[in-house]
């Protein structure tokens, strides 16, 4: 219990000037080195809460550590601490990449002979070395988010914190998002994003925490999450056609989706042995098989009562 953590909040409340209450109470803590995800509908306080971490906007109460320095006594300090990308790309679109990121070393008091070698550094990781002279305003879309990861590097934080990182941008720019970021994490960094797809978190993070209407309401190791579900989906491809009648598993479901797929939903205690024992009893051989992976979009909505990350999971396909 010796290690400080990344970023411990305490009963953090927040209520607009026009009497909206944002946050109501969250409590949470960020280990060194986790990758977190705070997950929510739209509304919930998401931005909310990440703003007031950034220093972007003042809490109504509560206390924010960040590496055991408080950000109320220590702001600066604190701040030191953090880089920020937030949703919307906000850099100058007429500046090149390299002055982009120089120039942005230059507001936190890094000598330029050093911006200049973060710079190099931070446009390889990014893969953007061969545009670093290139006006922003002609780079892809995917481009332009690594380039926001690029810059809130500059300083290197200790902890990277993401506002919907990934928000309405294609599979693709995401897939290759999620492996700059797993390598920043990797590297050693703190990194914590709110994202609404469910997807996104169950790949890249460790932890979580779902916030609903201002409050957490459910938090822990995305495994330990996932396990809290009772019921475990398969889907298993069939080698020949399948039997007329499909074999009875008391306790399970088993349907077929199409005619060398079949999708299996049985409770989590219960043992697969059972399952295969029953399809070769009908004669089906069972030639792989698959997690269903929708697990975490079905405790959202149960949680939450909100199906609408869940139609935005859908939506990234
Ligand atoms: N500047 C503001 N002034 C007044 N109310 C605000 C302000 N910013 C946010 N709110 C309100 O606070 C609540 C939480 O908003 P917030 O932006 O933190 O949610 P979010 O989880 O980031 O949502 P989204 O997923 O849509 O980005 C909402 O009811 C919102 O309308
Ligand atoms: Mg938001």
């Amino acid at each position: 219990m010796t290690t400080v953590p990344a970023l411990e909040i305490r009963d953090l409340r927040k209520t607009y000037a026009t009497g909206v209450e944002a946050l109501k109470g969250i409590s949470l803590s960020v280990a060194p080195g986790d990758f977190y995800a705070l997950l929510g509908p739209n509304g919930a306080g998401k931005s909310t809460l990440i703003g007031i971490v950034s220093s972007l906007a003042n809490k109504s109460a509560g206390e924010v550590k960040v590496f055991g320095v408080d950000l109320h006594a220590q702001r600066s300090q604190a701040m030191r601490l953090i880089g920020l990308v937030p949703q919307e790309i906000n850099f100058n679109m007429f500046e090149t990449p390299f002055d982009i990121l120089v120039n942005y070393a230059g507001f936190y008091g890094i000598p330029r002979a050093e911006a200049v070698v973060r710079a190099n550094q931070e446009l390889a990781r990014a893969q953007l070395s061969e545009k670093a002279k290139t006006m922003s305003r002609t780079l892809s879309g995917g481009m332009k988010r690594r380039l926001m990861i690029a810059r809130a590097m500059m300083t290197r934080p200790k902890l990277l914190i993401l506002d919907e990182p990934t928000a309405g941008v294609d599979i693709e720019i995401r897939r290759g998002m999620w492996k700059t970021l797993k390598e920043v994490n990797a590297a050693g960094t703190t990194v914590i994003l709110t994202t609404h797809y469910l997807e996104e978190a169950e790949s890249l993070c460790r932890n979580l925490a779902i916030i609903d209407r201002g409050r957490i309401i459910e938090q822990g190791p995305m495994k330990a999450l996932l396990a809290k579900l009772d019921v475990e989906g398969f889907l298993f491809d069939v080698d020949g056609a399948l039997p007329a009648t499909l074999p009875d598993i008391p306790g399970a479901t088993l349907v077929a989706t199409d005619d060398h797929t079949l999708d299996l939903e049985m409770p989590r205690e219960m043992d697969l042995n059972r399952v295969f024992a029953a399809l070769a009893g009908a004669g089906i051989r069972v030639r792989s098989m698959r997690t269903k992976s929708n697990r975490l979009e079905e405790l959202f909505v149960r949680l939450t009562g909100q199906p609408e990350a869940a139609a935005a999971s859908e939506k990234r396909a």
